[in-house]
């Protein structure tokens, strides 16, 4: 595993994205940034008031600022937004200096993680997993691009984490 280069982690909102990193980073003894928590440290608000007050586009400006700024530093478990990799950009940037993993789950098993988590704009709506169905089939085709796929159904953060480890130690 060449040490300099980053690891972002991507995939649909509930695929464990921000839990694995932190598990991971501990693994590797390696720093964790996550693109959503930079963006709302950095614009002092929560990122469903960024959704509510400047709208999705708004923050979309802001993801892109942040993960160009980010992907200029090395040796980074870098988390980022379900969103962030449907902008073309954005993917190419993640993956300019480093390995891209996406995380996977079924649709049952994302509303199960996300049912009692209110902070998502994108999900608040009457029927969160007819939602999250229509999404993540609109979505799929671009988490597939990343270099590995991981599945996380009945799998704990650590489990994954160790998962993308061996992955990366045979690289
Ligand atoms: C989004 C996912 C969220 C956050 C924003 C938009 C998306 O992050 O970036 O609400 O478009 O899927 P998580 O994937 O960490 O929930």
């Amino acid at each position: 595993m060449d040490p300099n280069k980053n690891i972002s982690l991507v995939g649909f909102m509930g695929t464990g994205k921000t839990s694995v990193g932190k598990s991971l980073g501990r693994k590797l003894s390696r720093r964790v940034v996550d693109i959503d928590d930079l963006i709302e440290k950095e614009q002092k608000k929560k990122i469903s008031e960024i959704f509510a007050e400047r709208g999705e586009a708004y923050f979309r400006v802001l993801e892109k600022e942040k993960i160009h700024e980010i992907c200029k530093q090395k040796k980074l478990i870098i988390t980022t937004g379900g969103g962030a990799v449907l902008d073309s950009e954005n993917a190419q940037t993640l993956a300019s200096n480093g390995w891209v993993i996406a995380l996977s789950a079924s649709p049952e098993t994302i509303y199960q993680r996300v049912r009692h988590a209110f902070h998502r704009p994108l999900l608040k709506v009457a029927d969160p997993l007819s939602e999250i169905i229509k999404l993540l089939a609109q979505r799929k085709p671009f988490y597939q691009k990343s270099d590995f796929l991981i599945e996380t159904d009945g799998k704990t953060p650590a489990q994954i984490a160790d998962k993308i480890v061996v992955i990366l130690e045979k690289l």
